[in-house]
C-alpha cells in the first residue's frame, strides 16, 4: 500500500512511521509514505502557500495552486487514484471505512492548515473528505496518521497473527472482551476464574457475553447496527434479551 500524504509539516510524520507495526511494515515493504511539502510547489520567492480569504473574515486559507501542483505533478492531471482531504466537513472514518479505503493499492491525503483550504480544491482535486471525529484539530497531520494507521493494520501480512483484524473491536462490530495476563492475582484482584479454566468453549463463550454486555451498555448504537447488519446469532439475542430484562428488574430464567 502506497500513501502519499501532501503536508506543510511533512517532520511530524517520520518518527511516528517508524516505530512498532508502522515501522515493521515499512521494513518489508507492505507499507510506503511518500511525504510531500506543499511548500516545494510555491512559486514566488517567499514561497507563500496561504492568503486572505475573499469577502474578509479572520485567518488564513490555503491556496488551490501549490496544491494542485503538488498533487498533479506526484499524481498525474487528473490524479488516477483517490485524493483524500483530512478535514472535520468528512465522513466520519469507522473501521467500515478503513476497510474500504484498504482495498486501494495506493491513496493521496491532503493535510489542512490555517482557517481552511482553498473550495477549488475540494471542488476539483480532492475526491473525498475524511473526518476522524467531532473536533477540531490545528491541522489534518494527526487525522492522516490515523488513517494510515488504521488502515495499514488491515494489510495482509502487517500484523503477526493473519486473524488479530478480524478480532478486533469493531471489526465484528463489537467492543472487545476484557483482556488479562499474568499475574493471575494483582493486589487481591483476580484474573477471572473461567480464563484460566483451559476450557476453551467456556473460554469462547463469556468473551462473546462480555463482548456483547460491555457494547450494550456503552454503544448501544453498535449493538442495533450489528442487529440490523445479521451478525448477532440467536445465543447472542438471546442474551442481550436477558441484560434487557435484568435491566428491568425483571426475573431472569437461564
Ligand atoms: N482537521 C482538523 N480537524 C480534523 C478532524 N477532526 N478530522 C480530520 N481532519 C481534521
Amino acid at each position: 500500500m502506497r500513501f502519499d500524504v501532501f503536508t506543510l509539516f511533512p517532520e511530524v510524520f517520520e518518527p511516528y512511521l517508524s516505530v512498532s507495526v508502522l515501522g515493521k511494515a515499512r521494513e518489508k515493504g507492505l507499507l510506503e509514505v511518500h511525504l510531500h511539502n506543499i511548500r516545494d510547489w510555491a512559486t514566488d520567492k517567499h514561497r507563500t502557500v496561504d492568503d486572505e480569504p475573499y469577502g474578509g473574515g479572520g485567518g488564513m486559507i490555503m491556496k488551490p495552486e501549490p496544491i494542485f501542483a503538488a498533487v498533479e505533478d506526484v499524481l498525474g492531471r487528473p490524479p488516477q487514484t483517490p485524493v483524500i482531504l483530512l478535514t472535520p466537513q468528512g465522513r466520519l472514518f469507522t473501521q467500515d471505512v478503513a476497510r474500504e479505503l484498504a482495498q486501494h493499492p495506493r491513496l493521496a491525503l491532503i493535510c489542512g492548515r490555517y482557517e481552511g483550504i482553498d473550495e477549488r480544491v475540494r471542488q476539483y482535486l480532492v475526491t473525498d473528505e475524511i473526518s476522524i471525529g467531532d473536533y477540531v484539530l490545528t491541522g489534518g497531520e494527526l487525522p492522516a496518521l490515523v488513517v494510515i494507521d488504521a488502515v495499514t493494520r488491515l494489510i495482509p501480512g502487517v500484523l503477526g497473527d493473519p486473524d488479530a483484524p478480524e478480532e478486533d473491536s469493531f471489526a465484528q462490530g463489537l467492543l472487545e472482551y476484557p483482556h488479562y495476563t499474568r499475574p493471575a492475582v494483582f493486589r487481591g484482584w483476580e484474573v477471572p476464574e473461567v480464563l484460566r479454566s483451559g476450557d476453551h468453549a467456556r473460554i469462547a463463550r463469556w468473551r462473546r457475553e462480555q463482548a456483547l454486555k460491555r457494547t450494550w451498555e456503552r454503544r448501544p448504537d453498535l449493538i442495533e447496527k450489528a442487529k440490523r447488519e445479521g451478525r448477532l446469532s440467536p445465543e447472542d439475542l438471546a442474551f442481550l434479551a436477558r441484560l434487557e430484562q435484568e435491566r428491568r428488574g425483571g426475573p431472569v430464567h437461564s
